[in-house]
């Protein structure tokens, strides 16, 4: 079993898309994808509506997904750790134990090199219009994160 993870700050909205849409690419019975956020402020709560409404206009369903904070064990559960941000990146990396655990950790867009975008822009204060460009930039980075695992 591979296990990715993805993180942002409130985990309510770019990384439960994310964890929906490179969920609904991988066989579940060889991947595990799961999401986190930096913050505290989301602990058990949906995804932020517009998240679960924009994915549902893609197919996909989010709404069985529930809000956690990051923490130092999942450098030990998740092979890969794919952060939206530039703030989230450097909020787990000050959780990181060792080189092992840094070498996880991935801005997402990296993954796609023809990307200008290097961020997901958080949404949180934004219209659905916000959450619709959240989900395209996420739907291209995980075809590559998806193409790359099943190769
Ligand atoms: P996310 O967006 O990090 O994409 O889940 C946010 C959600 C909530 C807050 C900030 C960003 N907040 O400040 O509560």
């Amino acid at each position: 079993m591979i296990s990715i993870l993805m993180v942002c700050l409130g985990n309510i909205c770019r990384s439960p898309l994310a964890h929906g849409i490179l969920e609904s690419k991988l066989p579940p019975d060889s991947f595990c994808v799961d999401s986190a956020g930096t913050a505290n402020y989301h602990i058990g709560s949906l995804p932020d509506q517009r998240s679960i409404a924009v994915a549902n206009t893609h197919g996909i369903d989010i709404s069985n997904q529930r809000g956690r904070q990051f923490e130092v064990s999942d450098f030990d559960t998740f092979d890969y750790i794919y952060v939206m941000d530039h703030s989230n990146f450097e909020n787990v990396l000050k959780l990181a134990r060792n080189i092992y655990d840094i070498a996880k950790v991935k801005l997402i867009l990296e993954v796609d090199t023809t990307s200008i975008v290097k961020e997901v822009p958080d949404p949180y204060y934004d219209e659905i219009s916000g959450f619709e460009t959240v989900f395209e930039l996420l739907d291209h980075a995980t075809d590559f994160i998806a193409n790359q695992l099943l190769r």
